[in-house]
């Protein structure tokens, strides 16, 4: 004799099979996947070993210079010490946090080139508390060609950034807009890849590309390196096409992909053109609290890892 199912103070039968909904519901993000609880990151004694994080893309204006600024303010905002690398020979970074390329004495470029020249020496204080940059201007495009001919032409970010571990948390890399010899350079020197991707219908196309090179220097050069994220920047919830290019993100990459969505907004250029970053130009604004939110989501995987 088959039972029939009866209706109990968990609701129907049909609930009693497919789950109860009694239970909270899981709150669904952006992504379209239930949001993890973040622990909220615990204040620091002491300082290093840095965690190194490429912010790479090889297509131009996806939001790495800005998700390189902004990350790194929340992160220092948290207490974490934060040395960003202008990594690319536009200087967006650099201008970005307020330091015009004719006013740099040196630059990264002497610290890749020239033996006598140290970190230190580069390196220059924003006025975000615990935020220092490595500044970057056009003679960084001379290097990638210098480089050719140098010994461990690939590892000589790597080597020049070593005494920045022990000193800083986290070290984020603002990779130029091309997978040549600078970029490889970036991913050598990382142990992470944080991969900012605009949710635009052809943002897809080259992350395959990007994805064998990583796997090439991960492979060859660097065995530490992983993928931290995918980070998609520039949503637009209104229109259809920035949802379901988010949705066939996560459909290919999973997990992978941070559940921290960066909205398009006017701020962040304003913020740009004020030399600051949008955590200090404007605080309370949702382009500022998504940055805050990804630098929590960033300090859980780099526990993870
Ligand atoms: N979430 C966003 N909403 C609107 N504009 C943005 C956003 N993120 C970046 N931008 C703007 O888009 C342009 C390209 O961003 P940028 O970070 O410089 O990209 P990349 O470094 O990948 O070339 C900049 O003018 C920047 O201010
Ligand atoms: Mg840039």
């Amino acid at each position: 004799m088959t039972s029939t199912p009866q209706p109990t103070s968990s609701g129907s039968p049909v609930n009693q099979l497919f789950g109860t909904p009694d239970l909270p519901q899981p709150v669904l993000g952006v992504t379209g996947r239930p949001l993890p609880d973040l622990p909220e990151p615990e204040p620091l004694t002491s300082h290093g070993p840095a965690r190194v994080i490429a912010m790479c893309n090889q297509k131009g204006g996806v939001g790495k210079t800005t998700t390189t600024i902004n990350l790194g303010a929340a992160l220092a905002e948290l207490g974490r010490r934060v040395l960003l690398v202008d990594f690319d020979p536009q200087g967006s970074l650099s201008v970005g946090l307020g330091v015009p390329p004719q006013e740099m004495e040196l630059s990264v470029y002497n610290l890749l080139m020239e033996r006598d020249v140290e970190l230190t020496d580069v390196v220059v204080p924003t006025d975000v508390p615990g935020l220092d940059l490595v500044p970057s201007n056009i003679d960084l495009s001379a290097a990638e060609v210098q480089l050719v001919n140098e010994v461990a032409r690939e590892q000589t970010l790597a080597r020049v950034l070593r005494p920045a571990l022990a000193e800083y948390d986290l070290v984020l890399i603002d990779c130029q807009p091309s997978l040549g010899l600078l970029t490889i350079n970036a991913l050598t020197a990382a142990d992470g890849v944080v991969v900012p991707l605009e949710c635009e219908y052809f943002a897809l196309r080259g992350v395959a590309l990007l994805k064998d090179t990583i796997d090439k220097v991960g492979e060859r050069l660097n065995p530490r390196l992983r993928i931290d994220g995918l980070l998609g920047t520039m949503y637009d919830g209104r229109t259809l096409h920035s949802r379901e290019v988010l949705q066939t993100l996560v459909d290919g990459w999973g997990d992978a992909v941070f559940h921290t969505v960066i909205r398009r907004t006017v701020k962040f250029s304003d913020s740009t053109v004020a030399g600051e970053p949008i955590l200090s130009y404007a605080s309370d604004s949702a382009g500022a609290q998504a940055y805050r939110q990804l630098a929590k989501e960033v300090l859980a995987r780099c526990r993870a890892a």
